[in-house]
């Protein structure tokens, strides 16, 4: 199969934006092409994944490099709470031949959602200057399968209001039963996360599961 060229991608981005055009156009115009994409690109690019729940995903403008350039196929989900971006969503994945369910929901809500329903999560956008981050990763580890894994960004603790610095940030996902894959400075104002659900056994103790292939062939720091 060939894959689109990102020069391609990028136009039929850009002009699909452009014909539907809302105040923050210029912004996801340059999502897809934006520093901070690709370091998350690089991060996830060794993983597999089946359904992915993009939380604050917009109109799926990263589901929609990795399907179309990245070659990658995958059930997409995306909650979102603004009604422009959830109503041109599904026309703009068709696009790129990607069928997505965009539901419109403010994630400081429950999500309306099984338990266990993906195997990836995704929530770019600095999520501790929003919300209550123990509720939303509780909600996160939630609708994650066992060993499902966990993708968020998080700006450093001074920059802009956020309060998370490493060792909270840690203390954080322990909190609520991730174990972290790889933490890490990827710019000069946010850190990359990959996080792995682990399994409740009983109340307040996790079990490390031995198997190799349970991060999906990611390698831990
Ligand atoms: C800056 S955009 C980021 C989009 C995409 N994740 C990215 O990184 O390119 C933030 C998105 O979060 C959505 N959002 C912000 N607060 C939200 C909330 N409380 N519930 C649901 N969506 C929210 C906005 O509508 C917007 O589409």
């Amino acid at each position: 199969m060939t894959y689109m060229k990102e020069k391609e991608f990028l136009q039929i981005h850009e002009a699909f934006l452009r014909s539907h055009p809302e105040k923050y156009t210029k912004w996801f115009v340059n999502a897809p092409l934006s520093g901070r994409f690709r370091r998350f690109l690089s991060a996830i690019r060794p993983l597999k994944w089946t359904s992915v729940l993009d939380v604050c995903g917009a109109y799926g403008e990263f589901a929609s490099y990795m399907h179309a350039v990245e070659g990658r196929h995958f059930e997409y989900t995306c909650l979102d709470f603004n009604p422009h971006r959830v109503k041109c969503g599904p026309h703009y994945l068709e696009i790129f031949g990607l069928k997505g369910n965009f539901i419109l929901h403010n994630i400081r809500e429950p999500f309306p959602l099984p338990e266990e329903e993906f195997d990836m999560v995704w929530l770019f956008g600095w999520c501790d200057t929003l919300f209550d981050c123990y509720k939303l990763f509780n909600e996160i580890y939630r609708v994650l399968e066992d060993n499902g894994i966990f993708m968020f960004n998080m700006a450093y603790a001074g920059y802009y209001k956020t309060k998370y610095s490493e060792a909270p940030l840690r203390e954080l996902m322990k909190k609520t039963s991730f174990e972290v894959l790889r933490l890490n400075k990827i710019d000069s104002q946010e850190y990359g996360v990959v996080a792995k659900k682990l399994v409740k056994t009983r109340i307040g103790e996790n079990e490390e599961n031995e198997n190799p292939m349970a991060n999906n062939g990611f390698q831990p720091d």
